[in-house]
């Protein structure tokens, strides 16, 4: 397709409307039907609605099929609709929300899931993913915590790089974008969950060095990765909202990191910049989002109904509009969709492919590996031959399939009632509720429901208690002043434990939660997010030793009133454990629940003192960092080894340490391995004072643990 020469004939019309994304409901309103209304509301004529270049939503093949059949029929250019939607954690087979994802440090995982999820859009007509969301953040109060996967930069890029993997294919791959694969788009470009007191959509005030260091790297790595496209944030970043903001769109992703890929605005934030205070109406958004070169506008229609009049008071130029317009036809055309306008969006192959057993499968295994076992005193794994298990818990009796469903289904899912029937086959289960999982669902027969749990509690031979947070109350504007377990499943816990030895709580949760009230209370606890279609299965298996636990938490769990709180902060002057004024609570212990990387299995392992290859590194050179890893308990398992650096003095305080590898080893009852970490300059580069990336010359610490609370470490210099 000559693209130029398509571009060449368009009008400036047709080019606006190419940049506007609408929902379905509002394209394919045939007959003035029933989306009259948010036509009305958007103030678009039929012209406009006709020639819109995207559409969010629009899934399934058929569906696709005909809305694009609808589209080529009204379009004078025949220029092929692109499809995107929120591809999350799976298309119709769920796997764990990211969170999870992050917490099995498998890169491997993460890009399988992706595959799978890319594989089940694809056929069903999907063009496009907003995923992944790599947003780093440090505030469990955040209900978008459970989209990201977590507090660390190092965690985050590489999650980002094999996520772009999982959906688009490796960049030199020669299958790239090709079947089963679609384009991903990283969002929230940037610094999205840094907002103030983790509260969704507030300002974000950062310097310049800590958004770069900590804040940009994981969009940077998608961007390395090839991603196809880039969503801006609805936040303000120094004031600026990002739909705006020059500095971070053109100058940073453009300009210095190349970024020549369609940027989309998240849902309506161009309008929204009247809201922020830097617009007076739609014209100045459309002008400001323009100049900030972003490309289409999802969900609002300031370009639409003003771009003319912008481009006859000179106010914006052509080429302008011909840059982005050219950017989304570029991505349609290396989509194919100029050869085939639907794909491989086909029925057949998504009856095949979508919910087959083998996504069921992999969607197990993720959810085993993203389950971490934070306590176990000799409790776990349940034996098998029980006769009587108690089942107790407002989550316990549905699928936990997590907030960005997509097209999974509740009922295709399996609940821990199904999952422990499914593998318990001879054992007697019982269930009671307990309590509700929303704090405000105080129900006024709470004592009575507790009287009951306690009831099926007292002779099981094994209780599941399946608490923490429903699937609506973590995610987009789902921020939470309170984290800590409920004042009712506190009390659940407390009366079923004072009648049972043999519990093991389970917490579903898209965030960290506070667990210092239960912590004690319980012999087991597991965290295990929401955790997808196949939950029910999984935890089964985990919790009668089928599959061991290996996951490790991406995020620090503080007590109530810390956050935010993470692991790779800096020491301050005055450090916390010196004595007398220094970096304290008055009122609270200063370390957190569990800190990041933290997470326990069946067996136990020990890790030799860590040799360092030299006290002294050049520039070119590199150290490696040996140690052994033994399995030192009586089941196989895998360990987590994490390698963490100290930059112990440099032009910009850095933190006291920060994550720079990770190896998962698995091993057999008393075998022992020998693992190697490597560091090169690149590993200790930073955003120095004098504005460059790069290392500076001096003392560093190296940390290697089973988790970011360790203190022995082992020096050497860069010369
Ligand atoms: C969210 C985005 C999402 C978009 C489209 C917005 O509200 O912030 O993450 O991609 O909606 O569904």
């Amino acid at each position: 397709m000559d693209l130029q020469k398509l571009l060449n004939s368009m009008t400036v019309d047709e080019k606006l409307s190419q940049m506007t994304q609408l929902i379905t409901g509002i394209i394919t309103d045939k007959n003035d039907g029933p989306i009259t209304g948010p036509m009305r509301k958007f103030g678009l004529t039929k012209d406009t609605t006709s020639r819109v270049g995207t559409i969010l939503g629009g899934s399934g093949a058929n569906h696709s099929k005909d809305l694009q059949n609808f589209h080529l029929s009204e379009d004078p250019n025949k220029i092929p609709l692109l499809f995107m939607t929120d591809v999350i954690h799976g298309y119709r087979t769920l796997y764990p929300v990211p969170l999870g994802i992050g917490a099995s440090f498998d890169d491997d995982l993460a890009e399988q899931c992706c595959a799978m999820a890319a594989k089940e859009a694809c056929v069903s007509g999907i063009h496009v993913t907003f995923a992944p969301m790599v947003d780093l953040v440090r505030d469990a109060r955040w209900g978008r915590c459970m989209e990201t996967t977590g507090e660390d930069p190092y965690l985050n890029s590489r999650m980002s790089a094999a996520m772009v993997r999982g959906y688009q294919g490796s960049i030199d791959s020669p299958d790239r974008l090709g079947k089963y694969k679609i384009a991903a788009c990283v969002k929230h470009f940037a610094a999205y969950g840094a907002c103030e007191g983790g509260r969704d959509y507030d300002a974000v005030e950062m310097g310049d060095h800590t958004l770069r260091q900590y804040y940009l790297p994981a969009y940077k790595a998608a961007v390395d990765e090839g991603v196809e496209l880039l969503m801006t944030s609805f936040n303000t970043v120094n004031g600026i909202p990002s739909s705006a903001n020059k500095y971070l769109v053109r100058d940073i992703l453009r300009g210095e990191w190349g970024f020549d890929g369609v940027v989309i605005s998240d849902f309506a934030a161009f309008y929204e910049m009247i809201s922020h205070g830097i617009c007076e109406n739609e014209k100045e958004c459309a002008k400001k989002a323009l100049d900030a070169t972003n490309d289409i506008e999802m969900m609002s229609t300031c370009f639409v109904k003003n771009g003319k009049q912008l481009l006859e008071e000179g106010e914006i130029t052509e080429k302008q509009l011909d840059e982005a317009v050219m950017r989304i036809l570029k991505l349609k055309e290396k989509l194919g969709l100029f050869d085939n306008p639907y794909r491989y969006a086909d029925s057949e192959e998504e009856k095949e492919i979508c919910l087959c057993k083998e996504h069921r499968d992999l969607a197990r295994i993720a959810a085993e590996k993203s389950a971490v076992l934070l306590k176990n005193d000799n409790v776990l794994p349940f034996n098998k031959n029980v006769k009587k298990i108690a089942i107790i818990g407002p989550v316990a009796d549905h699928g936990m399939i997590g907030g960005w469903f997509c097209c999974g289904k509740h009922t295709e899912a399996i609940s821990v009632i199904d999952g422990i029937r499914n593998y318990a086959k001879d054992a007697e289960i019982v269930f009671a509720r307990g309590c509700g999982a929303h704090p405000a669902e105080m129900a006024e027969n709470v004592s009575e429901m507790i009287a009951q749990a306690k009831q099926v509690a007292k002779d099981a031979d094994a209780v599941i208690m399946c608490l923490g947070e429903e699937i609506d109350m973590s995610g987009e504007a789902h921020t939470r002043a309170k984290i800590a377990v409920s004042d009712s499943q506190t009390a659940l816990i407390k009366e079923v434990c004072s009648v049972n030895k043999n519990v093991a709580v389970v917490y579903y949760c898209g965030r960290p939660i506070a667990l210092e009230k239960v912590i004690d209370v319980a012999p087991a606890t597991v965290i295990f997010w929401h955790p997808g279609t196949e939950g029910g299965n999984a935890l089964a298996n985990l919790l009668f030793g089928e599959v061991n636990f290996q996951a490790k938490l991406p995020m620090t769990f503080p007590r109530e009133g810390q956050c935010p709180y993470y692991y790779n902060r800096l020491n301050t002057g005055r450090p916390n454990g010196s004595q007398g004024y220094c970096l304290n609570y008055s009122d609270s212990p200063f370390p957190p629940v569990f800190p990041f990387g933290y997470g326990i299995s069946y067996t136990t392992f020990s890790l030799s003192e860590p040799v360092l290859s030299s006290a002294e590194m050049t520039e070119n050179g590199e150290i490696t960092i040996s140690l052994s890893v033994k399995n030192t308990g009586d089941r196989s398992g895998i360990e987590t080894v994490q390698l963490y650096v100290q930059d112990v003095t440099a032009s910009v305080a850095r933190p006291i340490k920060e994550l720079r590898g990770y190896s998962k080893v698995e091993l057999n009852p008393g075998e022992e391995k020998s693992i190697t970490f490597r560091i090169t300059i690149d590993d200790l580069k930073f955003n120095t004072l004098s504005g460059k990336y790069e290392a500076e010359k001096g003392l560093f610490r190296v940390y290697v643990g089973n988790s970011s609370a360790i203190n022995e470490y082992k020096e050497f210099r860069l010369v």
